[in-house]
């Protein structure tokens, strides 16, 4: 089974689905996790997920037991702080945010994310929770700070948030819809790349996971501004693979097929578009579940992939085989 023992994970759009998965596999597999998320709510439920399946108390630190983490971070770290089972790091926070201290303290910093005991040993079960959009510059550099302030480096990147457009064709879809999917799928990948890759070539190593989609390789599986920022989350994955080849940095993506998560919960979709790209859409009985889209990246991630780099993993169960 493969380990991180000791490993420091940034995972994006961990709050839900794919991400969610990724971070507790992470995790579980011994490695210590940044579990990032728009939705402040989401990325605390993860981070509390993880302590609470390595039976790390809530709220307390314990240094020997090597399962200390964020939930250490107190109540009044700041405006933007809330150690709810890990604690709450705010893209934008003033001044009184928190930044936990190696023993577990939260004091302030200028970023103003309360991370909670971050040097809680090598155990599993051991993250913390910032609340950022990857769409935000400020918003990454904060994220990034907040991740190096809590573990010392990142070793792992996993980026995976993203949202999916209405499904409209070419000619149909807003400008505004465009820019909003673009932002957040390639633009957001790119950010948080740049941010996390002055650390990785500092350390000489680091392994990057990117989650396009058979969207990213197609242009029947979505809507145009979904595959088109799928296809350069593509073009970025091998860019930043061959740029760093020679510097111990490997970037990798996976192509998700239909995969059972929260991604169009409440979303509306285009008639026309949706009608027209329905028959190539995956059927019910071959969605996946969001772990097995974790075990393919976990694997990239991991030195059992040493020599992978630049590849562009479809995990469909044969769907695009055809
Ligand atoms: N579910 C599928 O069928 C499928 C298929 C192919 C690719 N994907 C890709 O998988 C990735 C994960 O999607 P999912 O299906 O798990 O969806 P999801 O909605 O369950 O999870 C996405 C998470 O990203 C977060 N997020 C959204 N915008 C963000 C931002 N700007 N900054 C930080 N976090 C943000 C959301 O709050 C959410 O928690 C996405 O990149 C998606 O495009 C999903």
């Amino acid at each position: 089974m493969t380990t991180f023992d000791d490993r420091v994970a940034l995972v994006t759009g961990a709050g839900s689905g794919i991400g969610r998965a990724m971070a507790l596999a992470f995790a579980a597999a011994g490695g210590r996790v940044v579990v990032c998320d728009i939705d402040e709510d989401r990325a605390a439920r993860t981070a509390a997920e993880i302590h609470a399946a390595s039976g790390a108390p809530s709220n307390t630190g314990d240094r020997s037991s090597g399962k200390t983490g964020a939930p250490d971070a107190t109540p009044d770290n700041g405006p933007n702080g809330e150690a709810v089972g890990g604690a709450v790091a705010g893209p934008n926070g003033g001044p009184n945010g928190g930044v936990g201290e190696p023993n577990g303290g939260a004091v302030g910093g200028p970023n103003g994310g309360a991370v909670g005991g971050p040097n809680g040993g090598g155990g599993g079960g051991v993250a913390v929770a910032v609340a950022a959009d990857v769409g935000d510059e400020g918003a990454v550099a904060a994220l990034v700070e907040s991740a190096i302030s809590a573990y010392g480096r990142i070793d792992a990147l996993f980026n995976n948030a993203g949202i999916i457009d209405d499904m409209a064709l070419p000619a149909d879809i807003s400008p505004e819809l465009w820019d909003r999917v673009l932002r957040v799928n390639l633009t957001g990948t790119f950010l948080v790349t740049r941010a996390v890759l002055p650390h990785m070539l500092r350390a000489g190593r680091g392994a990057i996971v990117n989650t396009a989609s058979e969207a990213g390789v197609r242009g029947g599986a979505a809507g145009a501004a979904y595959t088109a920022s799928k296809h350069g989350v593509v073009g970025m994955t091998r860019s930043v693979a061959w740029a760093y080849a020679k510097d111990g940095i490997r970037c990798n993506a996976i192509l998700p097929g239909a995969t059972l998560t929260g991604i169009a919960d409440g979303a509306t979709f285009d008639p026309t578009g949706a009608a027209r790209l329905s028959p190539v859409l995956a059927l019910g009985d071959q969605l996946a579940r969001p772990e097995q889209m974790a075990d393919a990246a976990l694997f990239l991630a991991s030195d059992a992939a040493s020599f992978v780099n630049g590849a562009i993993v479809p995990v469909d169960g044969g769907w695009s085989a055809g």
